[in-house]
């Protein structure tokens, strides 16, 4: 198990439900309330009263769940609660579809207006207003998504976020998505600040920064490392998964089930039992060569080769190199670029011509192309990628032609880098552009954003109002954003 604390639990009182409870006039909302801090008594008299109101009231905790409401708790103590009481991890296959955390503010208003009141940002756990402090300072003017936020590649709290991540991937490896989001938006928001956090107390105004959060910032400021991390760093099965996860093809749940076989060590998946994927087999063949970063240098490299190879085909097509490049990252875990023409017929079948060029050439160790999906193109509420893509492991020219000819008899003179190579048609090209661009955190908070605050889906195929069926066109970035209702955050700014 992974060292985390394991809290005190409570023997639970029943709630009390109203017998005499009226049918639901609100069947598309479903309320949990969370026990915790808000005790049992209390929560049978507010299930009642929603209920006498037409409300429905869930008294497990359940998939069907729209509203979780609680009273003094942090975002993440009420997911760490939900997890511990269901005994699973709190899991979202569409991150925007997840129910919403609301602070007891929510219910109030709700039942005072005799209806589901519309979910505003202040309701959300985790944001100042719905929080204990009431005090005003600048801290407190952050944004509550990152993407109404810039974030620039360096910060200055990157002790703090650096241990926030890490226990968020701790959390990706015990398969909670959602606890791994709460500590993703903490580190977001401190890589945002202007300056240095002096004090826990600063933190206390920020949005996403409480509970569980808080206490791993006060820890780091008072005693300058926090005991929950140290402890992760050292944890077997923390490193297990880290390497298995590090390896090109290889996912959470696949490491996660590699580990209980008892695999710990790259040579251990060398057993004929452990059926392995041709992405797997080269990500372990070039596994040492793949760990070490991309440098900008390198990308522009593979920039020069891949286009060389494309243009033979259709000497206009338009290539961007996308990814943590296009954020002002001056290294990255592989080189993303897009592919595109205003022509359908010249994207037809290039990226295969090319990409067999390059195999002839000897520049590709490994590649598998996954054909565009019409189905995930259209679907208009899933932010799974439909375009046509290439992973591919480049046998990269050595730019040091040097140290090549000195080189050992037999030794390489080229290094094995991953590629991403994406094909996107031109009308969908600005989407492809902004979800291809990053960060991670950073689309999933604009998905977020514009499902929670809009009403519309965005994937890296479109944008799209789901209740009137339609997609809505944009000729670039800067237009999606104002789509959106969004300032227009620069690329090297959404190093969020
Ligand atoms: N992406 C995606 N679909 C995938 C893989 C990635 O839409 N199947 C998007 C991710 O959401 C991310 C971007 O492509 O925004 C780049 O992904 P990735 O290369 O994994 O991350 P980088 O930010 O480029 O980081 P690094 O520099 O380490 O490569
Ligand atoms: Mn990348
Ligand atoms: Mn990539």
């Amino acid at each position: 198990m992974l060292p985390f604390p394991i809290k005190r639990r409570r023997k639970e009182a029943a709630v009390a439900i109203d017998p005499g409870a009226p049918h639901v006039v609100f069947p598309d909302i479903c309320i949990f309330l969370v026990e915790r801090r808000m005790g049992a008594a209390r929560r049978g008299f507010l299930t009642s009263l929603a209920q006498r109101k037409g409300f429905s009231v869930a008294q497990e905790y359940s998939g069907a769940v729209t509203h979780v409401v609680s009273e003094q708790n942090s975002f993440t103590d009420v997911l760490s609660w939900i997890e511990r009481k269901t005994g699973k991890p709190m899991q979202s296959a569409e991150d925007q579809m997840s129910p919403h955390i609301l602070d007891i503010s929510w219910f109030t208003e709700s039942m005072s207006s005799g209806k589901p009141v519309p979910v505003e940002a202040t309701h959300r756990l985790g944001i100042l207003g719905s929080q204990v402090s009431k005090d005003k300072d600048a801290l407190s003017t952050v944004a509550p998504y990152a993407c109404q936020r810039r974030t620039p590649l360096t910060h200055h709290n990157s002790e703090i976020t650096e241990a926030l991540e890490i226990l968020g991937k701790a959390a990706a490896f015990q398969g909670s998505e959602v606890r791994n989001l709460a500590f993703s938006r903490a580190a977001s928001v401190l890589k945002s600040l202007p300056s240095k956090l002096q004090s826990a107390e600063e933190a206390r105004n920020l949005v996403w920064c409480g509970g569980h959060c808080q206490a791993v910032i006060q820890e780091i400021l008072e005693d300058g490392v926090c005991h929950e991390v140290e402890a992760l760093k050292i944890c077997e099965q923390y490193q297990c998964m880290e390497l298995l996860t590090g390896i090109f093809g290889v996912g959470v749940r696949t490491a996660e089930r590699w580990y209980k076989d008892g695999v710990r060590k790259l040579r251990d998946l060398e057993n004929p039992n452990i059926k392995l994927t041709a992405d797997q087999r080269a990500g372990i063949e070039h596994y040492t060569d793949l760990k070490q970063p991309v440098t900008l240098q390198e990308a522009r490299h593979v920039e020069r080769l891949i286009t060389d190879a494309l243009h033979r085909f259709v000497p206009d097509l338009e290539i961007t190199m996308t990814g943590g490049f296009r954020r002002g990252k001056q290294q990255g875990h592989d080189v993303d670029f897009l592919i595109t023409h205003p022509s359908e017929e010249s994207l037809n079948g290039v990226l295969k011509k090319a990409v067999d060029w390059m195999d002839s050439q000897g520049l590709l160790l490994y590649h598998h192309t996954k054909v565009r999906s019409r189905v995930l193109a259209q679907r208009r509420s899933t932010h799974m990628d439909g375009h046509e893509t290439c992973y591919a492991i480049f046998a990269l020219p050595s730019l040091d032609s040097m140290r090549c000819e000195a080189g050992a008899p037999g030794a390489h003179t080229w290094r094995a880098v991953r590629v991403d190579l994406v094909v996107t048609p031109y009308e969908e090209y600005p989407f492809a552009l902004l979800g291809w661009t990053g960060s991670k955190h950073f689309e999933r908070e604009l998905r977020r954003y514009s499902w929670h605050e809009k009403n519309l889906s965005l994937n890296s195929h479109g944008l799209y109002d789901t209740q009137k069926n339609c997609s809505i066109p944009a000729t670039s970035e800067e237009e999606i954003f104002a789509l959106l209702g969004l300032d227009y955050v620069p690329p090297p700014y959404r190093n969020a």
